[in-house]
């Protein structure tokens, strides 16, 4: 563990009505511990708004939108601005996950020009990297990293940089019950690390929050927090059941 303030997120993906989210947060809140830490709940934008309110007035715990698009306002049908994210008091937003990238086809400049949004309107973005498979096993994955953290970052300056959050999420992790071993993810995380002191400096390197993400549970919670590199987590299936997460939160 380092002395970089963790962050354990959640990211609830397609789930949860509004209903199922305020019985969540009704029976996990009471027991979350946050001292040292930093919570993100990341709910379907329908329950956004019903999760800030109950948030509202916590500290260290924070609502994400999933994902947004880049532009204030205009015709692109089903899409969410941040301009509305901040009209309903959400600040983080999680940006490029693997499933937006792979299911939904965001192109690294879209992505890039979300971030730039994000950056221009205060909002924290957590910004998710990470190779799958195909790329793991041809050798590819620095090269990867490299290619998404490059234009991701390319719209944005030091002072932007520094509120970044970073995820490293391995494809092949993500919901397949297998999780890149402390070796693996230290080191795509020290790689991350590197390329931000290339590209900004060592501040920025050194503070920078690297979160992991893939196939996270109660089981391998504590062990992964014991990393040096990796500065807390960002956790989908484990996420949706309030005693697990709980467990996740309070680990050690
Ligand atoms: P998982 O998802 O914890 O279900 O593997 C993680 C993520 O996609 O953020």
């Amino acid at each position: 563990m380092s002395n970089r303030t963790p962050i354990i997120a959640a990211n609830w993906k397609m789930h949860k009505t509004v209903g199922e989210a305020r019985a969540f947060l009704d029976s996990f809140l009471p027991g979350c511990d946050t001292s040292g830490k930093e919570v993100v709940i990341a709910p379907p934008f329908t329950a956004l708004a019903e999760t800030e309110a109950m948030l509202r007035g916590l500290d260290r715990v924070h609502v994400a939108a999933q994902n947004m698009h880049h532009e204030e306002k205009g015709a692109f049908t089903g899409e969410i601005s941040p301009l509305m994210l901040l009209d309903i008091g959400v600040n983080w937003v999680i940006i490029g996950h693997s499933e937006r990238r792979h299911i939904f086809g965001e192109s690294h400049g879209f992505i890039s020009r979300k971030m730039a949004a994000a950056v221009r309107h205060g909002l924290t973005p957590i910004l998710c990297v990470g190779e799958t498979l195909e790329e793991r096993e041809a050798g590819h994955t620095f090269d990867v990293l490299r290619e998404q953290l490059a234009t991701a970052f390319e719209p944005i300056g030091e002072e932007g940089a520094a509120t970044v959050v970073i995820a490293y999420e391995p494809v092949w992790a993500i919901g397949t019950g297998k999780t890149a071993s402390a070796g693996q993810a230290n080191e795509a995380h020290r790689f991350i690390r590197e390329w931000l002191s290339n590209r900004f400096n060592n501040t920025i390197a050194d503070t920078k929050r690297i979160l992991y993400g893939g196939s996270v549970k109660p089981a391998n919670i504590s062990k992964l927090m014991a990393e040096s590199e990796i500065d807390g987590v960002l956790v989908g299936g484990a996420s949706l059941d309030a005693a697990s997460f709980l467990e996740i939160v309070n680990y050690g």
